[in-house]
């Protein structure tokens, strides 16, 4: 069975934390928040334990793990060489969602996180809750996000209990988290550094600090051996198909009216601004100007189209910059690159 247990505002904070610490050092599996989505955690030195993330989630073997600490100087265990500009970006990110790849230390972390490959992801969460877990655990936690394979992220302790109850026995509920898309996945083996996965530290901000940064490009990613294993997987999928539309009310318009023509119904996902009463089914994510709102609800808002009786889905788009990369990166992986046209 899974239990659920809020850490907020609880004075027993102290034994959930026992009771996870407990769990975890004796090899299961503990789901917990983290600023930017639920996360699924394993003490990554355990390869045991780890494999059970991978059976939980249905996740492939090939694709790696992103290894979790509670303090910046914990790295140095896992990690072979820390290039400058790590030191760099570690120093202004950290705590932060900023996941860095760097070469691993043979030997250290299980097998099963890096899959095999040389190099390990490794992030320091900002999220109180993580924090604690991490500190109270004194060890590495190997987290994916704590969703099925091929979901959504969760960003609220209600989605990982959906889609993992009787599979994990604890889940720590820390509230929605905040920033609600994934880290960002930066390779710094490499000069200039590359963007494997866009996310919550934008590349605008990379730039600021360290200058030039590439973002992997989609034929990259689409190879046999992407450097970010994950990303040529199904994500982030709904059940009914999702197409991304242009954000121009009149079109949306249209489009409903044409859906509704071929007899089907539609739920939309987009800005308040341009909420319509022809929309069977509405889903806000937020004011229209506000990539950031955009983020914090899109994983939501894809999981309630499923709730739905819903034909398609209908995801209004939003601006490149900021992070408003991150958010159009995963609707083109959750709609498979299609969009809607008239
Ligand atoms: O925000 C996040 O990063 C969340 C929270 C829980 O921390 N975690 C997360 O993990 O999104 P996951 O497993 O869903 O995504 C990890 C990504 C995958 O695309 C994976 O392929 C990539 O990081 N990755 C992990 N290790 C890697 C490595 N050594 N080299 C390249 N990519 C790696
Ligand atoms: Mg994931």
């Amino acid at each position: 069975e899974t239990i659920l247990n809020s850490v907020d505002n609880l004075v027993d904070n102290e034994k959930t934390y026992e009771q996870a610490v407990d769990i975890l050092k004796s090899g299961g599996l503990v789901a917990f928040p983290t600023e930017t989505v639920y996360g699924l955690g394993a003490v990554a030195t355990d390869e045991q334990a780890v494999r059970k993330i991978f059976e939980a989630k249905g996740r492939p073997a090939d694709n790696p793990l992103i290894v979790h600490i509670g303090r910046k100087s914990d790295m140095e265990r896992f990690v072979a060489e820390v290039p400058e500009v790590a030191e760099q970006l570690i120093k202004a990110f950290w705590p932060g969602p900023l996941t860095l790849v760097m070469e691993k230390k043979p030997g250290v972390i299980a097998e099963t996180v890096t899959a095999g490959m040389a190099t390990v992801a490794i992030r320091m969460p900002d999220h109180p809750v993580a924090l604690q877990l991490l500190k109270k655990l004194g060890l590495p936690l190997a987290a994916p996000s704590a969703n099925r394979s091929g979901k959504p992220s969760p960003t609220e302790a209600e989605h990982v209990y959906h889609d993992l109850f009787g599979r994990i026995p604890l889940i720590l509920d820390g509230g929605a988290t905040g920033i609600g898309v994934e880290s960002t996945v930066l390779d710094v083996t490499v000069t200039p550094p590359v963007i494997l996965r866009p996310g919550g530290i934008v590349k605008e901000q990379l730039e600021a600090l360290i200058g030039t940064v590439h973002l992997a490009s989609k034929s990259e990613d689409e190879t046999e051996t992407p450097r970010a294993p994950g990303m040529k997987y199904t994500h982030y999928a709904p059940e009914a198909p999702l197409y991304v539309i242009e954000s121009d009310a009149s079109k949306l318009e249209d489009a409903l009216d044409s859906i509704h023509r071929q007899g089907k119904r539609a739920a939309v996902i987009g800005p308040d601004e341009l909420h319509t009463a022809k929309a069977d089914w509405y889903f806000t994510t937020g004011a229209l100007d506000s990539s950031e709102a955009m983020a914090a609800h899109l994983y939501k808002a894809i999981r309630q189209c499923d709730n739905t009786e819903a034909d398609i889905i209908l995801a209004i788009e939003t601006d490149q910059a900021g992070i408003g990369a991150a958010v159009m990166n995963r609707l083109d992986k959750a709609s498979d690159g299609k969009r809607y046209f008239e």
